[in-house]
C-alpha cells in the first residue's frame, strides 16, 4: 500500500495544480474554450509529453497523447476523462481520471505493448458553455453533429468561433475521430459523485450502466409590465409561470423518484428589475433515468404539464430539446476484467449505475467501455467541498495497474 500512497500523493499534487487554473479567483471554473481551459490543456499536454506520449491538441480542443506499438495492425485502447468543469466546481470531477491515466501509462513497459494506448483529456463533458454535453468525446467517437457548430454561448459566440479562436479547424473535426475498427476499448476513472461508496465504506466500484440524459431549454414568453400599475389578475408574468413549472417538475420527479431525477439548474430573466413584471424567462431542465422508456415518457409528461401551466397563465412556451442521450450499458467483457482486478487488489466489488453523465456514453456507442468509480466525501460533487481521500486514490491506482496489466496479458 505504501508505494500506492506515494504515487497517490503525486497525483494529488497534479490535481491541486490543475485546481489553481481557473477563470474565477477563489473558485474552480474551467469552461470549454476559456483562457483557463487553454492553460490547463497546455499543462496536461506537458505532463503527457513528460510521460513519453506523442501529444497534440485536436481540432475541438481535446488533449491527446499516444503510445504506438510496433504492430501496424494493432488497435487502440483509450483512457480518458474531461478537463472542463462546472462553475465553482470541485477539483476531482474530471481531473482525477486524467492524472490516473497519466499514472497508468507511466508504469507500463512501452516496448512490449500489444496494442496502442491513447490518453485523452476531453474538452467539454459538462456542457456549461453551450448546454450540450460530450463535445470532445463525440468528435473522437465520430458522432459529432456539425449543426452544433452554430450554437451560441450566453455572449453570442458560436462554437465554430471558439474552435477557430483556439486554432482548430471546424471543417476537420471528422479527421479527429478514431475509426470504428481501431477501437480496442475505453476506460474511465471518475469519482462516484454519489453517496453509496461513502455509506458502505468501500473505496472503488464497478460501473455497469450510465443513465440517459435529456437537456431542455424552456422559454416562457409573457408580457413585461409596470409592477405598480398592472392589476394582479391582468398579468402575464413569465417568472411566476416558470416558478410554477419548476415546482411541478419537482413534484413529478418526486412521484417517480425510483426511476427519474429532474433538475432546473439555471434561470435567466433578461432585463430584470424589482419594478418590472418579468416578460421573458428561460430555464434549463435536466432530466435523467437509467430506463429509456421512462426517460421518454417523463419528457412528454413534463412538456404537457408545462403547456398546461402556460395556457392557464396566458404565457407562451418554447420547448427546445438541446440534448437527448439514451442510457448505456458498460461492456461485459471489460467489466469482468475490471471486476477481477478489483478483487485481486483485495476490495469488495460493488456494481453501480451512474446517474452522472460521462464521456464513456458517446464512446460506448462505438467501442467496448468500462468505468471505475472512486469514493468521494459524502458523495458531494459539483461543489467545492468535493473531496477524495489519499488512500482511495491509492486503491484506484492499485486496481488500475492490475487492470491494464491483465489487459496487456490478454491481448498478447
Ligand atoms: C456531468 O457531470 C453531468 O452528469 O452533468
Ligand atoms: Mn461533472
Ligand atoms: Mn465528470
Amino acid at each position: 500500500m505504501r508505494q500506492y500512497l506515494k504515487r497517490a500523493e503525486k497525483l494529488l499534487k497534479q490535481i491541486n495544480e490543475l485546481a489553481t487554473i481557473s477563470e474565477q479567483s477563489g473558485a474552480i471554473t474551467r469552461t470549454y474554450g476559456s483562457e483557463a481551459f487553454i492553460k490547463a490543456s497546455q499543462q496536461i499536454k506537458n505532463w503527457m509529453e513528460a510521460a513519453g506520449l506523442d501529444t497534440y491538441i485536436d481540432n475541438i480542443g481535446n488533449v491527446r497523447g499516444k503510445l504506438t506499438c510496433s504492430n501496424p495492425e494493432a488497435k487502440t485502447f483509450v483512457i480518458g476523462s474531461h478537463l472542463d468543469s462546472v462553475a465553482n466546481a470541485g477539483k476531482f470531477d474530471g481531473p482525477l481520471g486524467i492524472v490516473m491515466g497519466l499514472e497508468m501509462v507511466s508504469q507500463i513497459d512501452k516496448n512490449k505493448l500489444p496494442f496502442n494506448i491513447e490518453l485523452i483529456a476531453f474538452c467539454d463533458e459538462e456542457g456549461v458553455r453551450f448546454h450540450s454535453t460530450y463535445l470532445g468525446s463525440k468528435v473522437v467517437a465520430g458522432s459529432f453533429d456539425k449543426n452544433n457548430l452554430k450554437t451560441k454561448d450566453a455572449s453570442g459566440i458560436s462554437l465554430q468561433e471558439v474552435i477557430i479562436s483556439m486554432g482548430g479547424n471546424p471543417d476537420k473535426l471528422c479527421e479527429d475521430a478514431i475509426k470504428p475498427d481501431d477501437w480496442l476499448g475505453y476506460f474511465e476513472i471518475h469519482i462516484e459523485q454519489g453517496p453509496v461508496l461513502y455509506e458502505r465504506n468501500i473505496p472503488v466500484a464497478l460501473v455497469t450502466a450510465i443513465a440517459g440524459q435529456n437537456r431542455i431549454e424552456v422559454m416562457f414568453k409573457g408580457v413585461a409590465g409596470h409592477a405598480g400599475t398592472v392589476p394582479m389578475d391582468m398579468r402575464q408574468d413569465a417568472l411566476c409561470c416558470a416558478a410554477e413549472f419548476i415546482i411541478s417538475v419537482e413534484k413529478y420527479a418526486n412521484k417517480h423518484k425510483k426511476e427519474i431525477v429532474a433538475t432546473v439548474g439555471k434561470l435567466h430573466i433578461p432585463n430584470s428589475a424589482s419594478n418590472v413584471i418579468p416578460g421573458l424567462v428561460t430555464c434549463t431542465l435536466d432530466l435523467r433515468s437509467a430506463d429509456e422508456a421512462m426517460l421518454f415518457s417523463a419528457n412528454i409528461a413534463i412538456k404537457n404539464m408545462c403547456r398546461d401551466i402556460c395556457q392557464k397563465r396566458n404565457v407562451l412556451m418554447d420547448w427546445h430539446q438541446v440534448q437527448n442521450t439514451n442510457p448505456v450499458t458498460c461492456d461485459v467483457s471489460l467489466n469482468n476484467l475490471l471486476n477481477a482486478s478489483i478483487e485481486r487488489a483485495g476490495y469488495t466489488v460493488i456494481q453501480l449505475v451512474s446517474g452522472a453523465g460521462h464521456d464513456a456514453v458517446p464512446i460506448s456507442k462505438i467501442s467496448p467501455a468500462t468505468m471505475l468509480f472512486v469514493r468521494c466525501f459524502k458523495g458531494i460533487s459539483h461543489n467545492p467541498l468535493e473531496d477524495v481521500e489519499l488512500k482511495d486514490i491509492a486503491a484506484s491506482i492499485h486496481v488500475a495497474d492490475i487492470f491494464l496489466q491483465q489487459l496487456i496479458q490478454q491481448q498478447k
